[in-house]
């Protein structure tokens, strides 16, 4: 227990572009690892270098899961059966809230005043609230109707369709706009501060989920990757614990079935 709390507590070096664990065969060069070049100084508190970016691997990754849940409640709802659970359901709310909610307090606010040369960049950082703003009474209307509190559930397809659009559009917005302006110019710290805050949200707890979250129905090389961020201890309690208690979770009480 002792070692995944020290893992836990120490997630920043593998989250904001520090080494991955030194025996992570699968992870990749850039994601997980370090983004530095020759001769550059290294910061032995953290061993990063002065001038490493960083790294969005864990950023990305929830990308991936968020539009695979996204469209598994839109398939689950337009078929009228169940490929995702209420559990599923509040796992997927609960990552999306968060990572909502540190972005537009941990992310854009140190970003802004560093883009301010960039024409257009304070509009699009504008949107990247608004958008996040956008989703939640799509995400409360389907709340209401899965836990009972509305009866009309013959709008969940149509709510669900919404939830997937509007979700979809903004994840892209955000890779294709804002993430680029994250790597170029976000200094270390400052990722660091948003990672720290997000790991401190979830609690150890949250990790146990976050990762079988991340991996779920991922193609073998990026669950490798992913995995591979995780010291091996904690790596093969995420294989033979996290990841098989996170399945059961996820298929009990389906969504339409
Ligand atoms: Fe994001
Ligand atoms: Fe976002």
């Amino acid at each position: 227990m002792l070692g995944i709390l020290s893992f836990w507590n120490n997630m920043f070096h593998t989250l904001d572009g520090g080494p991955p664990a030194p025996d992570a065969p699968d992870a990749p060069g850039t994601p997980g690892g370090s983004r530095t070049g020759p001769g550059q100084d290294t910061d032995m508190t953290t061993g990063t270098t002065g001038t490493a970016t960083p790294d969005l691997t864990l950023m990305h990754a929830a990308h991936e899961a968020f539009r695979r849940d996204a469209e598994r409640l839109r398939r689950a709802a337009g078929s009228g059966r169940g490929t995702i659970s209420l559990e599923g359901w509040q796992v997927f709310r609960r990552f999306l809230d968060i990572h909502h909610r540190f972005e537009d307090e941990y992310l854009w606010p140190p970003l802004r005043p560093l883009v301010r040369d960039l024409p257009g960049a304070a509009l699009m950082l504008d949107a990247m609230e608004e958008e996040h703003q956008r989703l939640n009474p799509v995400l409360d209307a389907i709340e209401a109707r899965l836990y009972g509190h509305l009866a009309d559930t013959g709008e969940l397809p149509g709510l669900f369709d919404e939830l997937a659009t509007v979700l979809g559009g903004h994840l892209e917005h955000e890779e294709r706009e804002a993430l680029p302006l994250v790597e170029q110019r976000l200094p270390l710290a400052d990722w660091k501060a948003f990672s720290d805050a997000q790991r401190k949200a979830m609690g150890l707890s949250g990790a146990a989920e976050f990762f079988p979250w991340l991996v779920d129905a991922r193609p073998q090389p990026a669950a490798r990757a992913i995995r591979g961020m995780l010291p091996p201890p904690v790596r093969a309690i995420c294989r033979l614990v996290w990841e098989p208690r996170y399945a059961r979770r996820t298929t009990r009480r389906p969504v339409g079935a």
